[in-house]
């Protein structure tokens, strides 16, 4: 009687410690992993390009590309969110619904706005629709506040966006 007691009690040790043990391992494992996150949804999924994949983005009215990464697409996106989402979230022109950030409705501006270069322009001095100076909405981009390297990044988030993601650049608003 008392050895099958005995014999019940050390079996429950034994998980005991194979539970510590388990928890311990899983612990360091985090602590020393940290850096195999989740993929990001939006660009995984919307924008279609996966963490070990890259997307080619038309650079300039002469059909030349230039390739982005999926970390740099991800760093996009984090750019458009704190410089343009509040007015142009999902691509949208909120005070301006019938100019929204669609492909067609960039490759219908004046000049076109629909590749890298063409986009980065605009940022840096946006003019009306038609190529007038008349823009008195859209937030000028100087240097100072963002590099080339990050409005380029912008620019081929907002234009893969364009290509890919449903629903984005919406003009219906309401
Ligand atoms: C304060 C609000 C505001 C912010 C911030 C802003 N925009 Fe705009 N944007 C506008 C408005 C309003 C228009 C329409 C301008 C016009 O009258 O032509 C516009 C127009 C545009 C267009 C032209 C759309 C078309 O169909 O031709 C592009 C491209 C654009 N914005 C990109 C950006 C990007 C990229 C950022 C961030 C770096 C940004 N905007 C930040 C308000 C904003």
């Amino acid at each position: 009687m008392i050895q099958r007691i005995r014999t019940g009690f050390s079996s429950i040790g034994l998980n005991a410690i194979k539970i510590v043990l388990v928890s311990v391992f899983l612990m360091i494992q985090s602590i020393v992993l940290p850096a195999a996150a989740a993929p990001d949804p939006y660009i995984a999924q919307y924008l279609k390009v996966q963490p070990d994949e890259i997307a080619e983005v038309v650079k300039n009215a002469s059909g030349e590309t230039k390739t982005f990464d999926y970390s740099r697409l991800v760093q996009g996106k984090t750019l458009f969110g704190q410089n343009c989402q509040s007015c142009h979230v999902g691509g949208a022109t909120l005070s301006r619904p019938e100019l929204p950030l669609s492909l067609t409705a960039l490759q219908g501006a004046t000049p076109p706005r629909d590749t890298i270069d063409s986009l980065v322009a605009y940022m840096r001095h946006p003019l009306g629709y038609d190529g007038e100076d008349d823009n008195y909405g859209c937030r000028e981009i100087k240097e100072a506040w963002l590099n080339q390297d990050e409005v380029e990044t912008i620019a081929a988030f907002v234009l893969r966006a364009a290509e890919k993601a449903a629903g984005w650049g919406t003009s219906d608003l309401f």
